[in-house]
C-alpha cells in the first residue's frame, strides 16, 4: 500500500498530523478507487481533530497558503496540487433528523467516522501516521465487497438510507457504475425508504440519475430505480410507461421496458447525455395518446407532438437546463418516428429533402435514435427495418451532396424581397419566403439563387407587387 501513497501530499499530510498530533487518513473513494484500479484526483483526509487547521499546517509545509480554501460552517479545508484536490475534514459523529438531510453533528473517532458513511466499499481508510503509515482500515469487510461485486451499507441499511436518502440514489449509481450487485437487505430497505428521496433536492437527484445516465448500460441502471420505487417519486412521466394493457386478447409492449431497450441499443453508440435524453423520452407521452382500435388494435397517435411538447416542463420539472440542449432533445422526441415512417414508403427526394431541412445538423443523431429504436424481436422484421435504413442513409447523402439542405440558408432573403418591392417587414414577405422554401423542398427549383430570384420577382406579381430595385 505505501507505494500507493507516493504523492507528496501524503508525506506532507503524515509529517504535519505528527506535529499537531492529529491522527489523520485517506478515506472514502479515493481508497475505493484505489484498490479498483481506477485513477482518482479527489482525495478526502479525515482527521481525528481539526481538518482546518491540518490543511493549513500542510498548506503552510507546501509553500501553498494562498490556495487553501476554508469552508468554516462545515468545519472543512480544501487544498489543490496541481490537479489533485485534497479535501480535509475533521472525524464526525453524526445523527440525523427526520425531515431534512442536515445532521447534528459532533467530533468523533475515525470508528465512528466510518459508521456514518453509505457503503462498506467507501467506509475504508489508509492510516498517514507516522507509526502504521499505509495501513489499510476496512472494518466493514469493504474489500471483500469489492471483490464480490457488491453495495452494502455498514450498518443497518434502514438507518443507513434514513439519515442520508440520497444514499438510495448513490446505491443505484454505484451499482451502475462499477456493475455491482446492491445487497438484496439493502435493496428492500431502499423500496421501504423510497419515499424519503423526497427531501432531497431534485439537483442531486438528478446528478446521481445522469450519472446512471453515462453508464455503458444506462437502461438497465434505470430500471433498478423503477424497481427499487424510487423513480416515481421523482420522474412520474417515466414510470408511467410501466405496464401492459390488454383488451380483446391484444396487448401493447411495456412502454418502459421498450425505452430502457432503446436507451441501452443507442449507448452502444454514443457517450452524448442528450441523446440519451432524447431515448429515454422519446415515447414519453404514448401513455397519454393510447388508445383502442377495435380494427387495428393499440395506437398512439400523435405521441412524438405530445412528447416533444412535454420537454420543456418536464426539463423544468428535473431542474435540467433549458438551453439549447432541451431544445434539441424535444427536436429530436419530435422527429423520431420521421425516418421509420420515410423507411417504409417509397423515398422520394422531396420527403428526405424535408427531413434534412427539420433536423438539420442533428440528422446523424436522429438516425441512430431511429436505429435504436427497432427493438422488435422478430429477426426478419428487424432485419427489413434495417436495410430500409440503408437506403434512407444513402438517400440522404446524396440529397444533401446535391443540396446541400442541411444547415440551409435560403438563396433569397427576407431583406432581399423587402428591398427588390419596396416593403417592410409584412405578411407578403412571409408568403414569398415560404413559396421558395416549398418549390426548393419539392423541388420544383434547384436551391440556388438566380431559379429562387425568379421565383420571388412572379410570387411577387401573383400578389400584385411590382420591383423598386432590380439589383440582385
Ligand atoms: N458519503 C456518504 N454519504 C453520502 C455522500 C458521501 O457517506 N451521501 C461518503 C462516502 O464515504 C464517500 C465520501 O463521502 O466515499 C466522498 O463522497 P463523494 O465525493 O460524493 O463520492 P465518492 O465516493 O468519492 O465517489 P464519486 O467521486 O464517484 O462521486
Amino acid at each position: 500500500m505505501k507505494e500507493k501513497l507516493s504523492h507528496p501530499v501524503f508525506k506532507l499530510v503524515s509529517e504535519a498530523s505528527c506535529e499537531l498530533g492529529f491522527p489523520a487518513y485517506v478515506i472514502g473513494g479515493w481508497v475505493r478507487d484505489l484498490l479498483l484500479k481506477r485513477d482518482s484526483k479527489d482525495i478526502d483526509i479525515v482527521v481525528v481533530g481539526s481538518g482546518i487547521d491540518l490543511a493549513a499546517r500542510v498548506a503552510e509545509k507546501a509553500g501553498k497558503t494562498g490556495k487553501l480554501k476554508v469552508f468554516k460552517n462545515f468545519g472543512t479545508a480544501m487544498l489543490r496540487f496541481d490537479d489533485w484536490e485534497v479535501e480535509f475534514v475533521g472525524a464526525r459523529r453524526e445523527s440525523y433528523r427526520l425531515h431534512s438531510r442536515k445532521p447534528i453533528v459532533e467530533d468523533g473517532s475515525l470508528a465512528d467516522d466510518m459508521n456514518r458513511r453509505d457503503f462498506t466499499i467507501n467506509a475504508m481508510a489508509i492510516s498517514l501516521n507516522k507509526d502504521d503509515f499505509g495501513s489499510l482500515f476496512d472494518p466493514f469487510k469493504g474489500q471483500k465487497d469489492l471483490l464480490e461485486k457488491r453495495i452494502r451499507t455498514p450498518l443497518d441499511p434502514d438507518l443507513t438510507y434514513s439519515d442520508d436518502p440520497l444514499r438510495m440514489m448513490r446505491a443505484l449509481r454505484f451499482s451502475a457504475q462499477l456493475n455491482f450487485e446492491i445487497d438484496p437487505d439493502s435493496f428492500e430497505a431502499i423500496k421501504r425508504y423510497a419515499h424519503r428521496i423526497k427531501i432531497v433536492s431534485i439537483e442531486r437527484i438528478m446528478d446521481e440519475f445522469n450519472k446512471i445516465l453515462l453508464t455503458p448500460k444506462p437502461g438497465q441502471g434505470i430500471l433498478k430505480v423503477h424497481q427499487s420505487e424510487l423513480l416515481k417519486h421523482f420522474f412520474p412521466e417515466l414510470e408511467a410507461l410501466k405496464g401492459v394493457e390488454v383488451i380483446n386478447g391484444k396487448a401493447h409492449k411495456d412502454n418502459l421496458l421498450h425505452t430502457l431497450k432503446v436507451l441501452d441499443n443507442l449507448a452502444a453508440n454514443t457517450d452524448d447525455l442528450w441523446l440519451r435524453w432524447a431515448a429515454l423520452l422519446h415515447d414519453i407521452a404514448k401513455p397519454l395518446t393510447k388508445r383502442f382500435d377495435p380494427e387495428v388494435g393499440w395506437t398512439f397517435h400523435g405521441h412524438e407532438f405530445l412528447g416533444s411538447k412535454m420537454v420543456p416542463n418536464i426539463f423544468r420539472s428535473l431542474k435540467l437546463p433549458l438551453n439549447e440542449k432541451m431544445k434539441y432533445v424535444k427536436k429530436l422526441v419530435l422527429l423520431h418516428l420521421r425516418p421509420i415512417v420515410l423507411s417504409e414508403s417509397i423515398v422520394t427526394d422531396s420527403a428526405v429533402r424535408r427531413l434534412l431541412f427539420e433536423a438539420g445538423d442533428d440528422i446523424d443523431d436522429l438516425m441512430l435514435l431511429c436505429e435504436a429504436d427497432i427493438t422488435s424481436g422478430n429477426a426478419a422484421k428487424v432485419k427489413r427495418y434495417l436495410q430500409n435504413f440503408e437506403v434512407v442513409r444513402l438517400k440522404l447523402k446524396e440529397i444533401e451532396e446535391k443540396d446541400r439542405l442541411r444547415n440551409w440558408q435560403p438563396p433569397v432573403t427576407g431583406d432581399d424581397i423587402m428591398q427588390t418591392f419596396g416593403l417592410k417587414p409584412c405578411r407578403e414577405v412571409g408568403i414569398i419566403k415560404t413559396a421558395i422554401r416549398e418549390a426548393i423542398l419539392e423541388g420544383t427549383i434547384p436551391n440556388e439563387r438566380e431559379p429562387a430570384w425568379k421565383l420571388m420577382l412572379s410570387e411577387g406579381k401573383k400578389l400584385g407587387l411590382s420591383p423598386v430595385s432590380t439589383t440582385k
